[in-house]
């Protein structure tokens, strides 16, 4: 069915260079890019239904890329002035702003995500959706981004990551960090699956 706001022409153009651009930032970046191609819109929409548009605040998204999960939860309903994206590629950055107006992109390290945020969220946030390539990082630094990014958030909301591994990206710790995992997603290459992890 042809998507009322995006015309048929425009809808298919950017999908085939989003994966040149993908390609291309894996070529030169392959630890940071962390995947060869932009998630599948059945993955992005997975990974947004576990954040409620009704929930109270901003949501923080962390490396938004070409920007498929930003569409999804455009479409579950949140306000493009609600979502807080930051992204290590400025070349993604510059499409991002040009794609999604009224979203906030930051342009920096979403393991610094304090800093980089430099104070630009309005409240707490409702959640944390992210896509970032965790195995790059030692457990102790992804524990600490993960307990960075549950300061910033109202107590319980969820930090949902995405990964193709079997295992948690974040390994779980009791009565600190607990996480479910969804089904698998086989309509993305490679499968993947969806981890949403609180602070109980
Ligand atoms: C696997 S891609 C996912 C992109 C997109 N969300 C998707 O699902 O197609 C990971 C993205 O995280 C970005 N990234 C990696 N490390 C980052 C960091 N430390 N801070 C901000 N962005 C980062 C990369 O530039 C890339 O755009």
């Amino acid at each position: 069915m042809l998507n009322a706001q995006e015309p048929r022409s425009s809808s298919k153009k950017p999908r085939i260079s989003d994966h040149v651009r993908f390609l291309h930032s894996w070529i030169t970046n392959p630890l940071k890019t962390g995947a060869v191609s932009p998630s599948s819109p059945g993955l992005a929409r997975m990974m947004a239904s576990y954040l409620d548009p009704h929930s109270e605040g901003p949501v923080i998204e962390l490396g938004p890329g070409t920007g498929p999960v930003t569409k999804a939860l455009l479409e579950r309903g949140f306000a493009p002035e609600r979502l807080f994206l930051i992204e290590y590629n400025p070349e993604f950055c510059t499409l991002l702003r040009q794609r999604y107006p009224g979203v906030t992109v930051i342009q920096g390290d979403a393991y610094a995500m304090d800093k980089t945020l430099n104070g630009c969220l309005p409240s707490r946030a409702a959640g944390v959706i992210s896509s970032l390539p965790l195995f790059t990082m030692p457990v102790e630094e992804r524990h600490r981004m993960v307990n960075e990014a549950f300061d910033l958030c109202h107590p319980g909301a969820p930090f949902v990551q995405f990964t193709y591994a079997v295992v948690t990206p974040v390994p779980l710790v009791p009565g600190k960090i607990e996480g479910k995992v969804s089904p698998r997603v086989w309509m993305n290459v490679p499968p993947a699956r969806v981890w949403v992890y609180h602070r109980p």
